[in-house]
């Protein structure tokens, strides 16, 4: 097991106003499993990462990662939050490289894991450019080496290739997925986009809108290696897309009656 969700609850208090985020919830993730979730905006899809990263507290219920309770920053886990955390005075290999300084890595080391990890990326001679000089899906990619670069056993993704064009976010998916294939991570993949949950995961969690629960969950039975392009032509992939859009239509149109 490598995430256990335990009657897990968030409330906000902002300016004397009370928000429920998440109502009671509980999941279980396998260790090597690719999970997506999907919800309407304003669910808690990235409150319950940020309480699994361990950078918010829950108010209620607890959160186990690899058998342990999350009560502090979570090192266990890469986190690419849904506003990426790429500096922009930093060039793209000293970006990719921060986190193995803050592991404390030798410089030879260091240089040869953020090689390696730009030219899986696709970004092998872009290591001295600014991020303000790359386009927004070499910016992402960038993101994703510096996830990816100390290895975590455990991928909390949010939204991560929400901002790319069709193609690229085709192909982005296609480099997760081969990345996945060859580590067994744990991914944890918040989306908007239905047709990308069903494409990456091996299941898919449905919320409800606010206060958010764990509405339905659904296994994609389509087997790997699935390639993104070709994917959403199988009959497999319709019936799960149409599955989850009759779970999820009502919740979003909850949201626009408020
Ligand atoms: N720091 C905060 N203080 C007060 N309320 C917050 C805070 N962070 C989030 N919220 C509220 O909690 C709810 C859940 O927010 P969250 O960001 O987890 O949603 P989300 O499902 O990730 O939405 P989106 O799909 O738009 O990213 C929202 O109503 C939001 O306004
Ligand atoms: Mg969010």
């Amino acid at each position: 097991m490598a995430i256990a969700v335990e009657a897990v609850e968030k409330r906000y208090v902002a300016r004397g106003r009370e928000t429920v985020a998440l109502s009671p919830i509980d999941l279980r993730i396998e260790a090597g499993e690719f999970v997506a979730f999907v919800g309407p905006s304003g669910c808690g899809k990235s409150t319950l990462l940020n309480m699994v990263a361990g950078i918010l507290p829950a108010t209620a219920g607890r959160i186990l990662h690899d058998g342990r309770v999350v009560d502090r920053i979570n090192t266990h886990v890469g986190y690419m939050t849904q506003q990426d955390s790429v500096l922009p005075w930093r060039t793209v290999f000293e970006n990719v490289e921060l986190p193995l300084r803050f592991r404390g890595l030798g410089s030879a080391e260091r240089q040869q894991k953020v090689g390696e990890m730009l030219s899986r990326v696709g970004l092998s001679g872009f290591e001295a450019a600014y991020p303000i000089e790359l386009s927004g899906g070499m910016r992402k990619r960038v993101a994703l080496a510096q996830l990816l670069v100390y290895e975590p056993g455990t991928l909390l993704m949010d939204e991560p290739f929400g901002a790319l064009d069709a193609q690229l976010k085709l192909l982005m998916q296609k480099q997760l997925l081969d990345i996945w294939a060859a580590g067994q991570q744990t991914v944890v993949f918040v989306t908007h986009d239905l047709a990308e949950a069903v494409t990456l995961a091996q299941r898919v969690v449905v919320f409800s809108g606010r206060p958010g629960r764990i509405k339905a969950i659904d296994e994609i039975d389509i087997p790997y290696p699935r390639d993104p392009f070709r994917v959403r032509f199988l009959p497999a992939f319709e019936a799960a897309y149409a599955r989850l859009w009759d779970q999820l239509a009502p919740e979003i149109a909850k949201g626009e009656a408020v």
